[in-house]
């Protein structure tokens, strides 16, 4: 066999990353020398961009576990150590000392606001808050009993049919406006999702109020009687909407890169990354997590049995809450929302006997050696449930609270995407593992 060429590859500009060094890689006779890329929390990442031209090989990596998509400067997590922080701030910090708005300007625009910048920032925000008359005529035509997921995406791509003067991803104006829409618009599409599941009528916005009051004012507010804010629900809200703001190339953030990707605007984009948070795998597993609570109340509060039925593979059920891709210790933002649900309900004075199983569940389980081994622990929607039970959020609405939540970092990231001098049209490749070239049948010699 001839000697292995070697075919050195040119280290790309990731933003924000460093080169550190080669690693030579030989298949079949043909050698790569790819370059390691490192981030500045130590992260190490091997660059194949370049593997395929060089050697004709690819790489597999079903589900993407090992896989990095691009480098980013937004959100930074540790699943080892559970550790999450926006823009280098401490989840724990920003949840005890900001407020959502000022977080999603800290996503956005990458630095905590002066009090002017937040200032107007919070007054853009409240002054785009009402939706196209017409948009709200569409709430009709949805059947009553849809779920407000469904009602939300829909509603939030069909922005992109009223507001296009804001739909250009290449004028930097155009796309700021857009922001601005989304983030004051999102809580009064996601609050008459839920009026029209009840058949109230559709509150309008009310610019005097802060952007969690205001949704529960929209929410919980009839035309036939004064309705005031529950300040420590506000805040519960508030702080719910600070942990789900980001977490980096989850499902679906990541499917908001794709789609941006391709040059489709602001709204569309996000349309489809409401679609990805929808499933019971990723934000939807809030909602399958009360459900699983209340099953197991109504069959007489028996975790132990539940947490046997989770180990056997062929049940088909998990526990839902518990586990997840990135975090193998206690998900840090789950641990915030049990310390305000602890709060909210001494507060309220509930006994949530959803919230009691909620607690045993989670002791069984984390003694137990199937979980231990996994290091399967409460993720960020085992208790978030039960905070919104309390305030008397309907568990079809939880996932969309995720969204509302999560929106500030589609959006930081389809910027940031975009304005990254490497970007390019999200396109994986495959192995190809069906049939060889073969013959057409005629439809009357087919057996
Ligand atoms: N209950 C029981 N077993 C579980 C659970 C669970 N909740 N989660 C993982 N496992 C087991 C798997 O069966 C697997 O066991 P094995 O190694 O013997 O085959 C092992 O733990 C690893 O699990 P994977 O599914 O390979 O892990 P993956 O990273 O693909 O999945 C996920 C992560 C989808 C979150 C998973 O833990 C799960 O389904 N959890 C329940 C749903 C949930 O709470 N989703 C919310 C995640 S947070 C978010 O998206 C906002």
């Amino acid at each position: 066999m001839s000697a292995p060429t070697t075919k050195p590859v040119a280290v790309p500009p990731w933003p924000g990353a460093k080169a550190d060094g080669l690693v030579r890689l030989e298949i079949n006779g043909e050698s790569a020398e790819l370059p390691i890329i490192v981030g500045t929390e130590g992260e190490r990442a091997l660059d194949i961009a370049k593997l395929r031209a060089t050697t004709g090989t690819i790489t597999l990596d079903e589900g993407y576990v090992n896989t990095g998509s691009t480098t980013s400067a937004i959100t930074y997590l540790d699943g080892e150590q559970g550790i999450l922080r926006y823009r280098g701030y401490p989840i724990e910090d920003l949840a005890a000392k900001a407020d959502y708005v000022e977080v999603a300007y800290l996503l956005i625009y990458g630095e905590l606001p002066t009090s002017d910048e937040l200032d107007s920032f919070r007054t853009s925000l409240s002054h785009h808050t009402m939706i196209h008359e017409d948009m709200r005529s569409f709430y009709n035509g949805f059947p009553r009993d849809a779920h407000p997921m469904a009602i939300v995406g829909s509603v939030v791509g069909a922005l992109s049919t009223f507001y296009q003067d804001s739909l250009d991803v290449r004028d930097p104006r155009q796309v700021e406006v857009s922001v601005h829409r989304l983030l004051a618009k999102l809580p009064t599409i996601a609050a008459y999702s839920y009026k029209k599941s009840v058949g109230q009528p559709l509150m309008y916005p009310r610019n005097d109020l802060g952007y969690c009051e205001n949704f529960l004012q929209m929410m919980f507010a009839v035309p036939c009687e004064e309705y005031h804010v529950d300040p420590d629900f506000a805040d519960a809200l508030d702080m719910l909407l600070i942990v789900h703001a980001d977490h980096e190339q989850n499902c679906s953030t990541s499917t908001v890169r794709m789609v941006g990707s391709s040059d489709a605007n602001l709204f569309a984009s996000i349309s489809a990354g409401i679609s990805a948070l929808w499933g019971p795998l990723h934000g939807g597993a809030n909602q399958a997590c009360v459900e699983m609570l209340e099953r197991i109340g109504a069959d007489g509060g028996n975790v132990k049995k539940y947490v046997d039925l989770a180990k056997k593979k062929d049940s088909g059920f998990r526990l839902m809450g518990f586990g997840h891709r990135v975090y193998k210790n206690y998900d840090p933002r789950a641990k915030l929302i049990k310390a305000t649900c602890d709060k909210l309900l001494a507060k309220l004075s509930i006994r949530d006997p959803i919230f009691d199983i909620a607690q045993q569940l989670e002791e069984v389980a984390l003694a137990d050696e199937y979980f231990i081994e996994r290091k399967l622990y409460p993720n960020v929607d085992f208790y978030s449930g039960v905070i919104y039970r309390a305030m008397g959020i309907p568990v079809q609405m939880f996932t969309v609270l995720f969204a509302m939540g999560r929106l500030a970092g589609w959006i930081a990231h389809w910027i940031e995407m975009h304005h990254s001098p490497t970007k390019k049209i999200c396109r994986p490749r495959q192995i190809y593992t069906g049939e060889k070239r073969r013959e057409f049948i005629p439809i009357t010699q087919r057996t």
